[in-house]
This record gives C-alpha cells, structure tokens and sequence, in this order.
C-alpha cells in the first residue's frame, strides 16, 4: 500500500515509562543441514505501556522470527540462542511451558498475516473463539457465546449472533481478518503482536482493517508491536519504529525522527524507495524511483561487519570488518552504524 503520511512533530518529552516489553539482545537461529542460520542474531527493541512499536524491514530481516520468538513459538529447527524478553518485567524465556500458555492469548495475543490459514476451517467461528475463554478465564458455554458475540460487533461484523455458527469460509477476507482481530483481543490482552495484518487483503479492505486497529489500540490502551515491510502503514500507525535489516536492529527512534531524521543509511534508503506525493516521478523531473542495489546477506555465515555494508554508499573499510552496536545518537533514538559514531565489535 501507497502512502506519504509521515508524522509532522516529535510528540513532547515526556517521562519515560518502564516498557511493558523488552527484548535484549535476542538471538534465533535455526539448525539446518547446511549450517547455523543467523535469523534474529543480537536484537534490542522495547514496547511501552499503550504504543504502537513498528517493526519495518526488508523481506528476510528477521521481523518474523522475532515476534514469533515473544511467544515462545518458532519453528524447528529454530533453538533460542540467547537474550532476554522481559514481559511485565518477567523473562518469558525463563518461564516453563505451561507457564507460557497460559499467557499466550491472553496476556500476548498475535494477529496473523493470513486469516485464510489462521483460522481453523473445521469449527465454527463461536466454537473455536469460545474454546479461548473457556480455557484461559473457565468461561460457560454461554458466556464464552456472550462475549465472543461482543467482540464481533466491536469489531464490526453485521449480525454477530448469527456469524457464531458460521465456518471460516463463509466469511470474507476482511471479514476472516476481523475475526482474526476480536480472537486476539477476547481476553483484553497487554500486547498484540500484528503481524503484516493486512498484507493478505486488498487494498480498500487493508485500510479499514488499519483503521479498526489503530482505533482499538487507542481504545483499550493495548500495546501493539506492528510488523511491516510498508514504511506507509507504520507512518499511520506507529508511534515508534524498530527498523531491521539482515537479522539485526538499525535504527530505532519516534516515528517523526525515523521519517524526518533517519540517520542510518538503511533506514534512508529505505525511505527513499518509497513512493511520495511531493516528489515529481512522471512530471518534468522524471526522477525514477530509487531501488536498494544488492541483495541482503545470507544468513548462513553472514559476512563479518555490519551487515548492510556491500549495499550502503557509505562503507568505509572499517564497516568490512567491525559489527557496530547500538548506540544512542538522540532521546529515545539509536543507530547501529560505525559512520554514526556506534562502537564496532569484530564479529
Ligand atoms: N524454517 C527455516 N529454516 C531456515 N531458515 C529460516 C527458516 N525460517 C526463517 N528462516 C530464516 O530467518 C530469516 C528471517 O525470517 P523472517 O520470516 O523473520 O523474515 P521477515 O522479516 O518476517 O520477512 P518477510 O517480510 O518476508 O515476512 C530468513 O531470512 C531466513 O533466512
Ligand atoms: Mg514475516
């Protein structure tokens, strides 16, 4: 999806809260007969009480993963190969698994990318919504019904008590998607995790969706991680943004310094591949649209340095051989570049 809206002003200082979520130093990766693939391998982000964190990066950035990783839920052959994720203060990879299900759905819920596939085919959209309350909260048939019909009218689904016992594919896509929605939130959850929630839709229906999220998110004051690779959608609907590339965390800051000042040079590419009204690309200018040469790394025994060095225009000899940290540059904002000041590591 297409869109330009990059916020005007920085939102004010204020003091910062401590972050319902904290991911530090985060390592997946997956074992496979060619060899370690280096997934998720050494990412930071946090996400506040009540704010929309949006996760941006290329395809293959490890958004994915990583997400999947706050849930305890990565695919063999994928093993935690190190780090932190504090949850209310808590490290949800320290908890044992029963502990973990018990928070999955209903203090973390996720939306998928795919309602199509999200959705069992086989149970009706009341039995398989109301099997969550009547585990996770010991809920009555009939209060499971109760709330589940509550949830898609809030959700925007005409006649709710009849879609009880309708199946997955008597709905439409959107409509799949708003299930898909009313599931996470049935037991008021912290945080959600929406992963690309609209990339399956078309495009008037994706704008809906974005709408009835950001407008939920506000409404019950959640925290929502958003993962993207359309820089459009978390212009929208994110406060702050985690930008990744190639398995690692580039840049992080509030969304009007990542669209007004982005200091790291993925970031700025990045932006400048995306289409924007007050730039001229079929006018006199006839400026075409800038691409990212290259290709990002394999992960399976990625090059050492930063890994966007062969693609970024400005790699000194030392970005070949030095993995740059972290490193604040602003309030609230970080980058990960030798350019910008960061320490190097060799790795
Ligand atoms: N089953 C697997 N086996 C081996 N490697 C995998 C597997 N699944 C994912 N990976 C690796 O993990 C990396 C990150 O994948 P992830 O799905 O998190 O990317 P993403 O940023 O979500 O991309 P997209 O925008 O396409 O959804 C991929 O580049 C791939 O190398
Ligand atoms: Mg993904």
């Amino acid at each position: 999806m297409l869109s330009t809206l990059a916020p005007a002003s920085s939102p004010p200082v204020v003091a910062a809260p401590a972050p319902l979520l904290q991911v530090r130093d985060l390592r997946v990766h997956f074992h496979t007969r060619e060899g370690v693939v280096r997934a998720v391998d050494g990412v930071d982000y946090h996400v506040n009480p009540a704010e929309t964190l949006g996760i941006v990066g290329e395809s293959g950035s490890g958004k994915t993963v990583s997400s999947l990783a706050t849930l305890r839920l990565v695919p063999p052959p994928a093993r935690m190969a190190g780090g932190q994720i504090l949850f209310e203060g808590q490290d949800l990879l320290a908890k044992k698994p029963a502990e973990m299900a018990a928070l999955r759905g209903r203090r973390i819920a996720m939306i998928f990318q795919n309602p199509a596939t999200s959705l069992n085919p086989i149970y009706s959209i009341g039995a398989q919504l109301g099997e969550i309350l009547m585990w996770h909260e010991k809920a009555s048939r009939a209060e499971a019904d109760a709330r589940v019909v509550e949830l898609l009218g809030l959700v925007g689904i005409s006649d709710p008590g009849a879609r009880l016992r309708q199946f997955p594919h008597e709905l439409s896509g959107g409509m799949k998607q708003r299930v898909g929605i009313a599931r996470a939130l049935l037991c008021n959850p912290s945080l959600v995790l929406a992963d690309e929630p609209t990339t399956a839709l078309d495009v008037t229906i994706q704008a809906q969706i974005l709408e009835l999220l950001a407008d939920l998110q506000k409404r019950f004051r959640m925290s929502m991680v958003l993962v993207t690779h359309d820089m459009g959608v978390v212009a929208r609907m994110a406060s702050r943004i985690t930008v990744m590339y190639a398995g690692r965390v580039c840049e992080s800051a509030d969304a009007a310094t990542i669209f007004n000042a982005p200091r790291h040079p993925y970031t700025r590419a990045l932006l400048e591949s995306m289409p924007r009204i007050d730039h001229s690309y079929t006018g006199a200018a006839r400026r075409p649209l800038p691409t990212i040469a290259g290709r990002p790394p394999n992960l399976l025994n990625p090059p050492p340095g930063c890994r966007f060095h062969d693609r970024c225009p400005e790699a000194a000899p030392e970005c070949r051989r030095l993995l740059p940290l972290e490193t604040p540059v602003g309030p609230g904002h970080t980058v990960s570049c030798l350019k910008r000041g960061s320490e190097g590591i060799a790795a």
